[in-house]
């Protein structure tokens, strides 16, 4: 369907835009008038315009009366405004917000929320916001009917809680809520990081920084062993499984060799399976049998011992590899 803009009347704009450019940031805007009543308003035609100088716009149309909204005229006549990122716990009370109160009621009352003083402008930030922007009004610029406001911030504010090691906002703790058309919003969801190679949720990255930190710790272990004693150490371990394996088959062939077919039963499958018919079957051709596992064994031994021959070398080639990756590191020295 291709929908020509120019037959569209501004309520069917407004709608269609706000359902197509989505997901929407919303500022939630806090101003002081002259008399110094606190003003809160949300406002989602928002966007970040340049880093240096950080800067940010917001669109504000006009009111039903066609007078302007009390956030541009607030803003207009002190220059200053603080832009609160909404979290997802706010949406209810940032809703509020937007109703058309009367110049000169403080949405702060109304709704219940409670100011924090600014460092740099005279508006209060959002308290229970874990983000604000204390901006300084740059200019104005009239688009139709709304005024698009740029504002240079002045100041972050970060909640301590929700700093990186880098000292940006993390997501996954700020939780920010973002507006979709009418009245759908859409709170964080499967944060999900992607680059050339593909996406992955940020639980699955989690995952694989977690197995990271194992494999470096498993690698800083293993450096600390000198190759040949992790080749030993390792094949030992490996022979002393392929060993008990042998032992058991042997004692095995011990028991069915001392006509105790049921205890060779029970050893071989477990307690759960112990057929008539199996045991018969054993019984009556015990010696047949016990003479196949014997003929068999010795070349059984044979093929376990290439197996940890292999094994031991294998792991002599890990430890050497791993020598080699990291040659300067003194716990090879230690
Ligand atoms: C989530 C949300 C986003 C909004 N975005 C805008 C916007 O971008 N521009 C605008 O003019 N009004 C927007 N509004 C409506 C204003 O918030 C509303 O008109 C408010 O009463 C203005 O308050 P004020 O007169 O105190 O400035 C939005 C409302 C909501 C709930």
């Amino acid at each position: 369907m291709l929908i020509d803009a120019a037959g569209l009347d501004p309520t069917q704009a407004y709608f269609l835009m706000t359902s197509v450019v989505v997901p929407r940031p919303i500022a939630w805007v806090s101003t002081l008038d002259a008399a110094g009543v606190a003003n809160a308003a949300p406002f989602s035609y928002f966007q970040a315009l340049s880093s240096a100088p950080p800067m940010i716009m917001i669109s504000v149309g006009k009111k039903r009366d066609g007078s302007p909204k009390d956030t541009r005229a607030n803003i207009e006549a002190t220059g200053e405004f603080v832009v609160n990122v909404v979290g997802e716990s706010s949406g209810p009370r940032m809703v509020r917000t937007a109703e058309a109160f009367d110049a000169g009621v403080s949405e702060f009352d109304e709704v219940g929320l409670r100011p924090a003083p600014s460092a740099m402008v005279k508006p209060p930030r959002i308290e229970e916001c874990l983000v604000s922007m204390e901006c300084r009004h740059e200019r104005t610029i009239q688009i139709g009917k709304s005024g698009v406001i740029f504002g240079e911030i002045l100041c972050f504010h970060l909640a301590d809680s929700i700093i990186t090691e880098a000292g940006t906002a993390d997501a996954a703790r700020l939780r920010p809520l973002g507006r979709m058309g009418g009245k759908q919003y859409m709170p964080l969801r499967d944060l999900t990081e992607i680059d050339g190679a593909g996406a992955v949720t940020l639980a699955a990255s989690e995952s694989l920084r977690l197995w990271a930190r194992f494999r470096d710790r498993t690698v800083a272990m293993a450096r600390a062993l000198e190759p040949e004693h992790l080749a030993r150490k390792l094949g030992d371990e490996t022979v002393g499984g392929l060993l008990m394996h042998l032992a058991n088959t042997t004692s095995r062939l011990r028991l069915l060799a001392a006509g105790r077919v049921d205890d060779f039963v029970y050893t071989d499958y477990g307690p759960d399976w112990n057929s008539d018919r199996v045991v018969a079957e054993l019984e009556a051709d015990r010696d047949r049998f016990v003479q196949e596992m014997l003929t068999a064994l010795p070349a059984e031994s044979e093929r376990l011992e290439r197996v940890i021959r292999h094994e031991v070398w294998h792991q002599g080639q890990i430890a050497a590899t791993l020598r080699d990756d990291f040659p300067d590191n003194q716990l090879w020295r230690a």
